[in-house]
């Protein structure tokens, strides 16, 4: 086991990430990238992905292809959209008519290879894409219903709907990655994040389990920690 933590200047933080992001990258190395607010200054530095593949975290079922709040809408503006190559982006299909079928898809997909390096944010309430509080280390890709705060949280993506459920990668897939490294910025995530690296590990907030990941890196700025 080992989790490691580095923390950088509010104004610093994102350029020291994306320099060491560039020697996760190149040819066949499967990603798992998450979305939102705190990854985006970090992926707008990003130039290259060296024909990485990217698997989507996770996605909101309920919004219209191209919402502002749909996580590939905020992928491909904050990262695909400026690189020189495009590279393979494999995403949950919640638009599918049955996305129960569609989960076990794309987990399948993620399981064939497994996932070399993942980046995850952390959640107002402690969650792992949409391993939402209660998820515990063994749950699989799935259809997930939303927790309160991750819908609110929609909302400050510009999302035009309110959505209550989603497909995401699961702690499972997340824990058996060859790396992760767990992104956290802001003042306002400071709380969850003392809780998320120094209360019990259990399912009450998923992040805790990732202290017990062999090979985990938490990224933070002074404002969330330290
Ligand atoms: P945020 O989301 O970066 O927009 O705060 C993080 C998360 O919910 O995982």
């Amino acid at each position: 086991m080992s989790f490691q933590v580095e923390s950088f200047d509010t104004a610093t933080w994102a350029d020291e990430v994306a320099r060491r992001f560039a020697s996760r990258v190149g040819p066949g190395r499967r990603l798992c990238l998450a979305t939102g607010g705190t990854v985006g200054p970090l992926y707008r530095r990003i130039t290259d992905l060296g024909a990485a593949g990217i698997f989507l975290l996770d996605e909101f079922g309920g919004l219209p292809l191209g919402d502002a709040g749909r996580c590939e809408t905020m992928i491909r503006r904050d990262l695909l959209d400026h690189l020189a190559d495009s590279p393979c982006l494999v995403v949950p299909d919640v638009d599918a008519p049955d996305p129960v079928s569609a989960a076990r898809r794309f987990g399948e997909m993620v399981c064939e290879g497994g996932i070399d390096f993942a980046v995850v944010g952390l959640g107002a309430n402690g969650h792992i894409g949409m391993n939402e509080p209660g998820s515990k280390p063994d749950t699989t890709t799935r259809v997930v219903d939303l927790a309160p705060s991750t819908t609110e949280n929609a909302a400050s993506y510009g999302a035009t709907t309110a959505p209550t459920w989603g497909i995401t990668i699961g702690m499972a897939e997340l824990m058996a990655a060859t790396e992760v490294w767990l992104v956290v910025t802001g003042r306002h995530k400071r709380e969850i994040l003392d809780r998320a690296l120094t209360g019990a590990i259990g399912p009450h907030i998923p992040a805790t389990y990732l202290r017990e990941h062999p090979n985990c890196t938490l990224f933070a700025d002074t404002a969330a920690f330290g």
